[in-house]
């Protein structure tokens, strides 16, 4: 009687294995994985980049440009060619340098096709989360379009204190000072309430004073004058280096007398 094989371990089984191994094996070394590769890579580029390739897709075959073996894409692969971006990190500026330790994949994602433009791509996915990283997204500017504070598509050097984009209303023009965030938060205007005021506004011990106590006729100017008499004042200065003692906060901030005892030293 013949031995019969187990149908996978009969010599046409054994050899058609071998071949398709082979077969895999040639392909992969003729494509460089690219068998593996889930798309194509972008082969838009913006401008000549200094990198020595065109764009992404100049090396699409060799994929340890971007992937470690075991441990998938890591920054430092992608760093090691885009060098502006570990400068931005090692010098803590601009996008990149204030993102923290959130990896690169994060945000840019690859093969997607060759005609995709990977800057847009990450801009479409730029959370308020993401943003709140540079600027809280918040209240009134949360519904906002990106173009109504970046137009023209430019991200950078955009102004970040309120009043680089708000102009003061006719209502309080150059009465209340252009620090808006003192008094307004994005929510709205109309709920406006002064919450932050660096000269204590209860100081001496009489509890809080009015506003006009020390302000006479605007926020932006003030005046101690209602209860430091000018005359006593410039007695008890007497002593005192100073080539302008009416700015009196810039040697009394808080008012209190560890600070005189502080400024008499
Ligand atoms: C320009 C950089 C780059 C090159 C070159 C590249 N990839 Fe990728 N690949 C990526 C990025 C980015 C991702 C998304 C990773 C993520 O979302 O975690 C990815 C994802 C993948 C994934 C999905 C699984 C995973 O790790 O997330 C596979 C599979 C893959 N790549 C295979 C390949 C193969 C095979 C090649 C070479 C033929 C290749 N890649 C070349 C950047 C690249
Ligand atoms: C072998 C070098 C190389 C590696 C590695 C590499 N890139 Fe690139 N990258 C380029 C080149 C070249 C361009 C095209 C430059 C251009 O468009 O000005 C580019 C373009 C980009 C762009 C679009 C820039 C633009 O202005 O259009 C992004 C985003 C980007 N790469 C992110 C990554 C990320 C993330 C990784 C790691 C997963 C990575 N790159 C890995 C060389 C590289
Ligand atoms: C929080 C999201 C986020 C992370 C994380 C991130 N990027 Fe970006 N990246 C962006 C956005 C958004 C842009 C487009 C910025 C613009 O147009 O001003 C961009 C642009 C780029 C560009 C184009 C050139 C430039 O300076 O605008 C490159 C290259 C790039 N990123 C590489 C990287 C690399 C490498 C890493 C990881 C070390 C990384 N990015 C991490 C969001 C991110
Ligand atoms: C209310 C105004 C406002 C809106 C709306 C807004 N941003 Fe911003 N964005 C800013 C400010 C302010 C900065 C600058 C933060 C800084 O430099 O400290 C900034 C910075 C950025 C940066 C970093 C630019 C760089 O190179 O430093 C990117 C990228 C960005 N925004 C993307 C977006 C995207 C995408 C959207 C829409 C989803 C958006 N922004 C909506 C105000 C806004
Ligand atoms: C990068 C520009 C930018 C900065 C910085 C900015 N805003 Fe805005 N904000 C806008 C734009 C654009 C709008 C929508 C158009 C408009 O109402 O002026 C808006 C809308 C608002 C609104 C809603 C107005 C309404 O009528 O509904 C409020 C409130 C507001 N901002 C408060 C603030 C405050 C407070 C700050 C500072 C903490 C601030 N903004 C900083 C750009 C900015
Ligand atoms: C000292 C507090 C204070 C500061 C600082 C301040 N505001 Fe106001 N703001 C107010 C008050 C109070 C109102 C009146 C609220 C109401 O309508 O009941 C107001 C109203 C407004 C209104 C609504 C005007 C209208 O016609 O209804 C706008 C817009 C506004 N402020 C913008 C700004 C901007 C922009 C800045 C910074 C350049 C700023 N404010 C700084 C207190 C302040
Ligand atoms: C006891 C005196 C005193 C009282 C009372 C007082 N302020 Fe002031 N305020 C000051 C001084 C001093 C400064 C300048 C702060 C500095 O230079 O550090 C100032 C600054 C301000 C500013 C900033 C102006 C600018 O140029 O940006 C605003 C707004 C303001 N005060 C609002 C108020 C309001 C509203 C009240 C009433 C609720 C009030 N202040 C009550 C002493 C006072
Ligand atoms: C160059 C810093 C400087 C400036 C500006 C200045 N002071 Fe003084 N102030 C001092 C010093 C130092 C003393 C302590 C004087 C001493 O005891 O010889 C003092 C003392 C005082 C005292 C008395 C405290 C006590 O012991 O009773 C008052 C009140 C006072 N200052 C209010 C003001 C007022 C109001 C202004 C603005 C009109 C002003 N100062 C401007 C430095 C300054
Ligand atoms: C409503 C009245 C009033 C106004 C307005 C006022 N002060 Fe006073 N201040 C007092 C009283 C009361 C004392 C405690 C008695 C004293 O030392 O004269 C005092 C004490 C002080 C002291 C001494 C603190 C110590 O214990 O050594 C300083 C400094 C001072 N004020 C600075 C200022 C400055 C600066 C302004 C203007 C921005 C100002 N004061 C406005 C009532 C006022």
């Amino acid at each position: 009687m013949k031995t019969r094989h187990h149908p996978l371990l009969s010599p046409i089984a054994l050899v058609s294995t071998l071949f398709l191994i082979a077969g895999l094996a040639f392909t992969l070394w003729m494509t460089g994985g690219r068998a593996f590769s889930p798309g194509d890579l972008s082969a838009v580029a913006h401008s000549p980049s200094g990198l020595g390739f065109e764009h992404h897709a100049s090396f699409s075959d060799d994929c340890t440009q971007c992937h470690t073996p075991l441990q998938g894409v890591t920054a430092d692969r992608c760093t090691n060619c885009h060098s502006e971006i570990a400068a931005q990190q090692a010098a803590g500026e601009k996008l990149h340098g204030r993102l923290g330790e959130l990896a690169c994949v994060n945000c840019h994602t690859e093969h997607l096709g060759s005609d995709v433009d990977l800057v847009a791509v990450a801009l479409a996915d730029f959370s308020a989360e993401d943003h709140a990283l540079l600027f809280p997204l918040d209240g009134a500017h949360l519904t906002l379009d990106c173009a109504d504070c970046h137009s023209d598509g430019t991200y950078s050097d955009t102004p970040t204190t309120c009043a680089g984009c708000h102009q003061e209303p006719a209502i309080h023009a150059n009465q209340f000072g252009t620090a808006c965030a003192n008094c307004h938060t994005t929510a709205d205007w109309q709920s406006a309430a002064l919450t932050a005021h660096r000269f204590p506004l209860d100081h001496g011990g009489m509890g809080d004073q009015p506003c006009a106590s020390c302000h006479l006729e605007q926020l932006t100017r003030y005046s101690c004058a209602n209860c430091h008499v000018p005359q006593i004042m410039t007695d008890v200065h007497a002593g005192v280096a100073t080539d302008n003692l009416q700015a009196c906060t810039s040697c009394h901030q808080l008012a209190t007398s560890a600070e005189t005892e502080r400024l008499q030293r």
